[in-house]
């Protein structure tokens, strides 16, 4: 078995569909999990992951690749509180509508609520989280994460919003997480949810190919309201935001075009 006919056995039993991730790198990664477990290839790694649910669970998070943090790439987070936010509040046609798409452990969210609560009760303002693996988002719903997760996370919020669990854990607060509602959404398959003022999708497009990309990413358009804002990853930037009916202002932050010119 090669790797493409090894797509169609993992789709059937992972749901995800490898014809979308970028190969060279997604075939790097699985053909060192099969190494590391000692097998032939892909028709007995098939046959492992069938049988041996540690194994399966090790594969999905191979393939989804979850790692996060607070306040990923802080600079970027500040330029949307003082650039972003402000006019999305001022804005936003009742309540200030968010959606953290592929949010892994919640950092990502969770940073989100604890940033709009600065500036808005929290009747006033809702944050959608969602992720392909279950199994993250009951982790994201546990809110119990280490150090390192924090580390770029503003102190105000970490006294505020955290309780000291262990040595090096920490308890987010429920006032926190009474803000973010999980659900599980795959951005290559599922009907995407709107409308919101500003979507956050983050370093998850980097494994997909450009042809999924630029779905998600018209996906996203339509979802946005009128002037709404998609903040992508520090690597993610879209080259061909023009054609996909943004603008750019500022670097990882494009405006959906009032005119709509995408069918
Ligand atoms: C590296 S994490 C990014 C987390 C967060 N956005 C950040 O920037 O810190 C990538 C996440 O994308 C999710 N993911 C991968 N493929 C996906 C898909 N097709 N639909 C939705 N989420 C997906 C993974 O489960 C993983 O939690």
């Amino acid at each position: 078995m090669d790797y493409e006919q090894f797509k169609a056995p993992v789709y059937k039993l992972t749901h995800v569909d490898l014809d979308c991730y970028k190969e060279r790198q997604m075939k790097r990664r699985i053909d060192a999990l099969i190494q590391k477990h000692r097998l032939k290839g892909y028709e007995e790694f098939i046959e492992a992951i069938t049988n041996d649910k540690n194994l399966f669970e090790e594969f999905m998070s191979y393939i989804t690749i979850n790692v996060s943090e607070f306040y990923r790439n802080p600079e970027q987070w500040r330029i949307l509180e003082s650039e972003i936010l402000p006019n999305l509040i001022k804005n936003a046609k009742g309540k200030l509508k968010v959606w953290s798409a592929a949010c892994s452990t919640g950092d990502e969210p969770y940073s989100l609520a604890m940033l709009i609560k600065d500036y808005l009760p929290t009747s006033e303002f809702s944050i959608l989280a969602t992720d392909l693996d279950l199994q993250i988002i009951e982790k994201a719903k546990v809110g119990v994460y280490g150090e390192k997760s924090l580390a770029g996370l503003p102190k105000k919020y970490k006294d505020k919003y955290f309780t000291k669990l262990g040595e090096k854990s920490y308890q987010i607060s429920d006032e926190i997480k009474k803000c973010v509602t999980f659900q599980r959404h795959d951005l290559l398959k599922d009907v995407y949810p709107e409308p919101f003022d500003l979507i956050l999708c983050r370093n998850v497009v980097i494994y997909f190919t450009d042809e999924a990309k630029n779905r998600i990413y018209t996906n996203f358009n339509k979802s946005l309201n009128k002037n709404g804002v998609l903040f992508v990853g520090s690597t993610e930037q879209i080259i061909n935001y023009r054609e996909l009916n943004y603008s750019s202002i500022k670097s990882f932050f494009y405006k959906k075009n009032s005119t709509e010119g995408l069918s």
